[in-house]
């Protein structure tokens, strides 16, 4: 059994180490050399289409809603067509306006996801082109779906999402650099600008992993509460929302994740003294007003840490307890890394806490049911 977990104690373990490698993956065959561009040589959908579309959604659940979150974001940032995120279990039920040209992406690991697989099937009904970003090629939403990204992550065993979180979000990368060239909105220097920073993340995520150890300190520390707080802001907040999931699940530690600027409109009421806020920074744009709300827990008396890149460490440092420093990549691309140290001290908290963290109580690894 060790064996199949290549030397690691757990499956989530082995999977969350299998992330440079699962980048790499997802992005091989997928980056011209020559051009300093992304092809997609199996897409069905004509550059006619890719330059039709007027809005997209995205249908997914759990850690692949999270993806959809941080991807759609980029995707209506680099082309500018508006974005809709569609939690797949209310999606058919709410009446979507669904018109021939509205791309809906669905997203799922396994591809099996019965709320997924029915939102598929209520945009196809409605003329939509469907594309999938699935890990599992032969699953039913990959054969039904018009158009499928393969994440190419290798199978993901344990039930909490790591590898193809991640590789999802390369995915959606991808995607947005291929449809923002075909219909002119970025110039090729900045398209090959965002590659050069993308091929870089491997090696990037492995000086991360090499940092486990201060994690794991943290993780046994934040064990022994009962609640806590993830903040963000853009970006971040869709991070903070994948980290609070994953604490959530497998260490069964309550925690929420807010929208850094929302926590003053009721949610502060809930921060007392010593509750551990971990505050994402790696936004740069937004990082005056992130401090700002940190320095409205803290001044309730939380315990901040906060995670960001090398350069606003000594900056942050002034205004809370903890700093894990992550490598520095351009903004777009930081939900790659800062999930990481999120991943792992889901994984350590679970572990000091001595829960089942592949197989978390009450979860099912692919949920067919609707
Ligand atoms: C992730 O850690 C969860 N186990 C869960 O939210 C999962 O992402 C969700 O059920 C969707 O699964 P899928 O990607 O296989 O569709």
């Amino acid at each position: 059994v060790t064996a199949e977990k290549g030397g690691f104690d757990h499956f989530m373990l082995k999977e969350i180490h299998e992330q440079p490698k699962a980048y790499r993956d997802t992005m091989l065959g997928r980056i011209d050399e020559k051009t300093h561009k992304v092809v997609f040589p199996n897409l069905n959908m004509t550059p006619e289409y890719i330059r039709s579309i007027r809005q997209i959604h995205i249908v997914a659940c759990g850690t692949a809603y999270h993806a959809g979150l941080v991807g759609g974001s980029v995707i209506e940032q680099l082309i500018r067509v508006p974005v809709s995120f569609e939690v797949a279990s209310e999606y058919r039920y709410r009446n979507p306006i669904i018109t021939p040209d509205t791309l809906v992406i669905v997203v799922s690991q396994s591809g099996e996801t019965a709320d997924t697989l029915a939102g598929l099937r209520e945009a196809q009904a409605n003329g939509a082109h469907v594309l999938a970003i699935t890990n599992v090629v032969g699953s039913s939403i990959a054969r039904d779906a018009n158009d499928v990204i393969a994440t190419l992550a290798g199978p993901e065993i344990a039930v909490a999402s790591t590898k193809a979180y991640t590789s999802q979000i390369i995915a959606f990368n991808l995607l947005g650099l291929y449809m923002a060239d075909i219909r002119g909105t970025m110039e090729a220097s900045e398209i090959a600008h965002v590659i050069a920073a993308m091929q870089s993340l491997p090696e990037q995520v492995e000086s991360l992993l090499a940092q486990s150890e201060s994690i794991k300190a943290y993780a046994e520390h934040i064990s022994k509460h009962e609640h806590l707080f993830f903040i963000g802001r853009g970006l971040d907040y869709a991070v903070a929302m994948e980290g609070s999931l994953k604490l959530k699940e497998i260490s069964y530690i309550h925690s929420e994740a807010y929208a850094a600027g929302e926590l003053k409109h009721g949610t502060l009421a809930l921060i007392e003294e010593g509750i551990p806020v971990i505050a994402l920074a790696t936004q740069d744009a937004l990082l005056e007003k992130t401090v700002s709300n940190i320095k409205e827990v803290k001044a309730r008396g939380a315990e901040v840490m906060a995670i960001t890149y090398e350069e606003h460490v000594a900056d942050l440092m002034r205004s809370v307890d903890q700093v894990f420093a992550i490598p520095k990549t351009l903004p777009l691309l930081m939900p790659a890394l800062s999930v990481v140290p999120l991943q792992l001290l889901a994984y350590y908290a679970s572990l000091a806490l001595g829960h089942d963290v592949d197989k978390p109580r009450n979860l099912a690894k692919s949920v067919t049911v609707e």
